[in-house]
């Protein structure tokens, strides 16, 4: 048995590369899942399903992708939607700048590319929100392009088929992983190749108990030969979430309540949600969001009880939500930031983030 030195994959045997390919597509053929996205190569059914499939399983992602092309039926049709409507598409995935940026990149390819996706590496990868990995993914699945498509699950795949100890975090680590899977990819189907790595990573090569009884690359395998398939891929530990402890209010006047819109910047920008603030400390409990609301809404208001404590966990951060209620002694119109008062029946109407709405169902029940 021979292994690879780190970087050097170009010197793979052209007899196991062919190897691969062969079964690797064979094993796709037979086995691969019906999924909306892979009934026909249309490049903007394959754009939006890797955008929901980052971070989102595929169980989620079917109703929203189904809902969103019924919604969104092609490009032009997505860069005249309003930003709201496609918010409100997105609610409840999560990671909204990716519905933000497949909103801008829509518009781009209309103003810039005569509304149709580039199907070159490099002016695919001046569409805001398309990094290597989407790139990739559009035009070998849709363009049958042999270009590598190299995501999380892949470099599980490589890290035990080539037997690779680099921390798969690193950018140097993902460089040569895609250097990897130019020189693996069929020149025949990248299409099905590069399906079938992503469906092996899914279906066999999982993270935990991998089914290599029932690898097409079984033989191949060098972490398998080794048996030490479950020790790969490395991934150095992450580093601690910042805590972010939140005061919520829960601002209740003759059976409505306060909603605010997000500012257009940072986190869950542009979204709606209950005022909130970090709190400060060696402030009383409840109160900075008090003065909060004061110098942003001109709302003078009492700190009646702590109702609930919620968490929401993001990629950098979590969130320690505390919800009070408030009662209004004194309102004052304000037109920005965005506010409103409405009542549970009209939670539908507006986009509240995952976080959010884990407060809003709890408060349900109270009310
Ligand atoms: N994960 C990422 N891309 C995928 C795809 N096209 N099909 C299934 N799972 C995926």
């Amino acid at each position: 048995m021979s292994f690879y030195k780190f970087g050097d994959y170009e010197n793979v045997s052209s007899k196991v590369i062919k190897e691969i390919q062969i079964n690797l597509i064979d094993w796709y053929m037979k086995n691969h899942r019906k999924l909306p996205w892979r009934e026909n190569q249309n490049p903007y059914y394959i754009w939006i399903s890797e955008v929901m499939l980052q971070q989102t399983r595929v169980e989620t992602v079917i109703p929203y992708f189904l809902n969103f092309i019924n919604k969104f039926p092609n490009i032009k049709a997505l860069a005249n939607a309003n930003e709201e409507d496609v918010l409100k598409a997105w609610e409840g995935l999560g990671y909204y700048s990716r519905a933000k940026n497949l909103h801008r990149g829509a518009k781009m390819i209309c103003d810039e590319f005569l509304g149709l996706i580039p199907k070159n590496q490099k002016e695919i990868q001046k569409i805001i929100g398309i990094g290597p990995y989407t790139a990739g993914a559009i035009l070998s699945i849709a363009y049958d392009q042999p270009v590598p498509a190299v995501d999380g699950n892949v470099m599980r795949v490589f890290s035990r088929l080539f037997y690779i100890k680099e921390d798969i975090g690193a950018n140097k680590t993902r460089k040569e992983m895609e250097r990897l899977g130019e020189v693996l990819v069929s020149r025949e189907n990248p299409s099905f190749f590069n399906q079938a790595l992503m469906e092996l990573g899914a279906m066999i090569c999982i993270p935990k108990n991998p089914k290599c009884i029932a690898c097409p690359l079984f033989s191949q395998c060098m972490g398998r030969k080794l048996g030490v398939q479950h020790t790969l891929p490395i991934k150095n530990k992450k580093i601690k979430k910042r805590e972010v402890n939140l005061e919520v209010a829960l601002l209740w006047n003759e059976n409505k309540f306060f909603i605010v819109k997000r500012s257009s910047q940072g986190l869950l920008a542009n979204l709606w949600a209950l005022p909130s603030v970090e709190r400060e400390k060696n402030i009383e409990e409840g109160k900075t969001i008090i003065l909060e609301l004061e110098e942003n809404y001109g709302m003078i208001v009492e700190k009646e009880k702590f109702l609930f404590q919620k968490e929401h966990i993001f990629t950098h951060l979590k969130w320690n939500m505390k919800v009070y209620l408030y009662k209004l002694i004194k309102s004052s119109i304000v037109e920005y930031p965005e506010n409103g008062w409405i009542d549970k029946e009209e939670i539908e109407k507006y986009t509240f983030p995952t976080a959010f709405m884990k407060i809003l169902k709890e408060i349900k029940k109270l009310v």
